[in-house]
């Protein structure tokens, strides 16, 4: 028991200590600025680097199972507003930040998900076993599953270069080196639903992609160029630059060696029947990324980041589908981007072109 919590203690560690390395990345890019100097209101997050800011509410959203509004005004302008819940959120992080330090040496052990688990109010009673009530997930569960599959006798390279040649190898890409497409992007969300707005992407290789969604002069526009990227009018965030970098389909396969730090082969898993290679890494940016490679094509069918909050990671995840030759490239027709939250975005790309696009489609336009 005791050898237990020293594991788990040791890898809490490590854990806040890479997490601890992130911010320090992100704030020096920020050029140092904290929380308190980008925000009006800032009693309880102090000392944060200011990009931060936005993972940590998205990470409360998810712990929650709520949105911004539960907390604050609902005019989105009005953020620094106080309210009852912002004030119980404030005791809250108090809270999290004293059990940590009492009880766990300072790691980041214990978060807002360990007892809310998606939840606004978190249950404190256990269940009776009914139909109804979730699996219990202790020792006889945790028993009952298989060990990871051994690790494969194959290099990062020779995954990377299946994938090349899958896609049609590199002359292929290097001759349709950058695409135009239209669909149509769908986001699902439980119980509610959202009209499909349409969606027109231009990409260009290495690395450089702009996406438009929705129609007109409301449409929203999110474009990056190697590194650096914008949405509307200001720029993106590292780790939010690093994440629409891998959410890249057209372009992720010339940008993957670029763009991963310490790539390593991992153990394989099995997901709808399919044996896939499992490649993890991170990015300067962000702390976890894993890539999951058909054994059998080599394509690349999901890939899953975390993204760093002051109370720890939340992930992403990319499935890309339905692969269809472009003048001799494979290039996937469906992407489909599961956030937190219930939050899922399934882009349909319907009529996807080799053309020739001006780099000045990237570029951010100028503040009007
Ligand atoms: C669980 C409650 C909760 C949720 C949900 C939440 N916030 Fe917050 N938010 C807070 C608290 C608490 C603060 C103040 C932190 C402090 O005092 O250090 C804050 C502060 C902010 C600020 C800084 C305002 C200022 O200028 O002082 C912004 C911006 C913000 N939140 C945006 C968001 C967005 C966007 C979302 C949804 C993605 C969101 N929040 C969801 C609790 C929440
Ligand atoms: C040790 C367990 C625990 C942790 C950790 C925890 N909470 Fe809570 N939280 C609770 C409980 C219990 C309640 C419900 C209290 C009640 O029913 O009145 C609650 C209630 C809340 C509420 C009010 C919800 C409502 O319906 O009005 C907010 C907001 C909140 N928590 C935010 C957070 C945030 C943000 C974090 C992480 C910084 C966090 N909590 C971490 C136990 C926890």
């Amino acid at each position: 028991m005791k050898a237990n919590f020293g594991k788990a203690t040791a890898i809490a560690f490590a854990l806040a200590l890479a997490i601890g390395v992130s911010a320090q990345v992100a704030a020096a890019q920020d050029g140092g600025r904290k929380i308190e100097e980008q925000f009006k209101n800032i009693q309880a997050l102090n000392g944060a680097p200011a990009d931060m800011l936005n993972p940590t509410m998205v990470y409360f959203e998810a712990a929650l199972g709520v949105g911004c509004p539960f907390c604050h005004d609902p005019d989105g302008n009005k953020r620094e507003v106080d309210t009852e819940r912002k004030r119980t959120a404030r005791r809250m992080i108090a809270m999290v930040n004293t059990i940590n330090q009492n009880t766990f040496g300072g790691a980041k052990v214990v978060t807002c998900m360990t007892c809310h688990q998606g939840r606004n109010k978190p249950i404190g009673v256990p269940f009776v076993v009914t139909d109804q009530a979730p699996p219990a997930l202790g020792e006889a569960y945790l028993d009952s599953l298989p060990g990871p599959a051994p690790i494969p006798n194959v290099t990062v390279d020779q995954i990377f270069n299946k994938y090349m040649t899958a896609l049609g190898g590199a002359d292929a890409l290097q001759k349709v080196s950058s695409l135009t497409a239209r669909g149509e992007m769908i986001q699902r969300r439980p119980a509610r639903d959202f009209p499909a707005v349409a969606l027109e992407i231009s990409a260009k290789a290495p690395g450089k992609q702009l996406i438009v969604s929705g129609a007109g002069q409301n449409a929203d526009r999110l474009a990056y160029s190697g590194n650096s990227g914008w949405t509307g009018n200001r720029d993106l965030r590292r780790a939010e630059l690093d994440g629409k970098r891998l959410e890249d389909a057209f372009n992720i396969a010339t940008q993957l060696k670029e763009i991963l730090v310490d790539p390593k082969v991992d153990h394989p898993e099995v997901v709808n029947g399919r044996e896939l290679y499992v490649v993890s890494a991170r990015t300067q940016a962000l702390p976890m990324v894993k890539l999951y490679f058909e054994k059998d094509s080599g394509l690349l069918t999901r890939l899953v980041y975390h993204t760093d909050s002051i109370f720890g990671p939340y992930p992403t995840q990319i499935e890309y589908r339905d692969y269809r030759d472009i003048n001799g490239r494979k290039v996937p027709h469906t992407w489909v981007i599961a956030g937190t939250r219930n939050r899922e975005y399934t882009y349909v790309m319907r009529n996807v072109q080799a053309a020739a696009v001006d780099d000045g489609v990237f570029a951010k336009p100028a503040r009007q």
